[in-house]
């Protein structure tokens, strides 16, 4: 994918400070653009954002997304061309144990956003990001597509199908004009990638316990999800927004997810870890928890055709970057590697 579009553009990335946001933020700074970042100061210690510095390449603010005057001000100051949204609360157990949090940063979260982009004439694109889980579950054998019911089944995915409501709404209301901004909702799988030490997350649960020589434990074997590199799915992210930018008629909304050989069951995505992190094993353990959906897959025939949009990373590859990202022992190492994988993937 050619980047070049990005070079010399202002771009403001909501969420720069987490896994998602770090990797946005170093791919659009490799790629020369001029990045303003706000968000809460990482949640995770360690933090990826940390650990590569990231901060001191771009403009970061820390603030929070519920705060609709510091947002605003932020916005209307950076005169962004282009905004990605990924600011959230993104955690399904944790929605369990905070659903009114999690309503109001996802939510309302959404409603700001858009407001302060209402308000600053220079933006032309806006993705909001959501998820694979904002679809009702039917427990069904397809991937679903973008014209499938929303409505998400606990806090977190519910949150997230309101987030799209909430998008269509302003792109109805407030966004119908030809000089208006382009706006749409990006829905993808579960990512993995180097620099992710969320809690509740498969990857970074086996890369902690290979770290410490432990056996993987793993909730829900049978599971299947639509596992792909962060790097496949930014790529789409980026894309949608470059390509909606020049082209209004192409806003709505996107799945980007992995080709069917990478949704796997969570047991066979460990099994492969364990292939490339020698010496690990796994085990089954039913430790109760919060529903989770069966088989979850997304149909992306729509990015396909519409932006010419490909995953290139399939799940093989896209854990061995993980491994090799996971084994590193400093920082530089760290930060090295991540520019490497980003270089490696869209060959600059
Ligand atoms: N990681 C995945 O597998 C996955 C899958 C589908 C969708 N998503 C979505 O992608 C986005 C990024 O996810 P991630 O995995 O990087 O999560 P993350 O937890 O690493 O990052 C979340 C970011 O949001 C910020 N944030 C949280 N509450 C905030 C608030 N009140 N005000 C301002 N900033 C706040 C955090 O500081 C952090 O920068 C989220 O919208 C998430 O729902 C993630």
């Amino acid at each position: 994918m050619d980047l070049s579009f990005y070079t010399g553009k202002k771009v403001f990335v909501t969420g720069h400070t987490g896994f998602k946001g770090t990797w946005l933020s170093n791919v659009l700074l490799q790629a020369g653009a001029l990045v303003t970042g706000y968000s809460l100061k990482s949640a995770t210690n360690p933090s990826l954002f940390e650990q590569t510095n990231t901060g001191c390449r771009m403009t970061s603010i820390i603030g929070d997304i519920r705060d609709l005057a510091s947002l605003s001000k932020a916005v209307r100051e950076s005169e962004p061309e282009i905004v990605f949204h990924l600011a959230a609360q993104p955690l399904v157990r944790l929605s369990y144990r905070e659903p009114v949090g999690t309503y109001e940063t996802n939510v309302m979260g959404t409603v700001h956003i858009l407001e302060a982009i209402r308000h600053t004439p220079s933006v032309r694109s806006f993705v909001n990001v959501t998820t694979d889980k904002v679809y009702e579950i039917r427990e069904w054998h397809w991937g679903y597509r973008e014209n499938d019911n929303l409505d998400g089944y606990d806090p977190y995915s519910n949150s997230k199908s309101c987030s799209e409501l909430v998008t269509s709404s302003y792109r109805n209301s407030f966004f119908s004009q030809p000089d208006s901004p382009s706006v749409s909702t990006a829905r993808s799988g579960n990512v993995i990638g180097g620099g992710d030490y969320s809690e509740d997350r498969i990857i970074p649960d086996c890369v902690r316990a290979s770290r410490a020589g432990k056996q993987i434990v793993v909730r829900n074997p049978h599971s299947t999800r639509p596992y792909q590199h962060v790097l496949d799915c930014l790529s789409g992210y980026l894309l949608l927004a470059e390509k909606q930018y020049q082209d209004s008629s192409l806003e709505g909304s996107y799945n980007f997810g992995p080709d069917d050989v990478s949704c796997v069951t969570t047991g066979a995505l460990v099994s492969v870890f364990c292939e490339y992190w020698k010496g690990t094993s796994w085990i089954a353990q039913k430790i109760g928890g919060p529903h989770e959906a069966g088989f979850l897959k997304l149909d992306c025939s729509k990015a396909k055709s519409v932006l010419h949009w490909n995953p290139h990373w399939d799940i093989n590859v896209a854990v061995e970057k993980v491994v090799e990202f996971a084994r590193l022992g400093s920082d530089e190492e760290r930060n090295a590697c991540l520019e490497k994988h980003i270089h490696e993937y869209f060959s600059f």
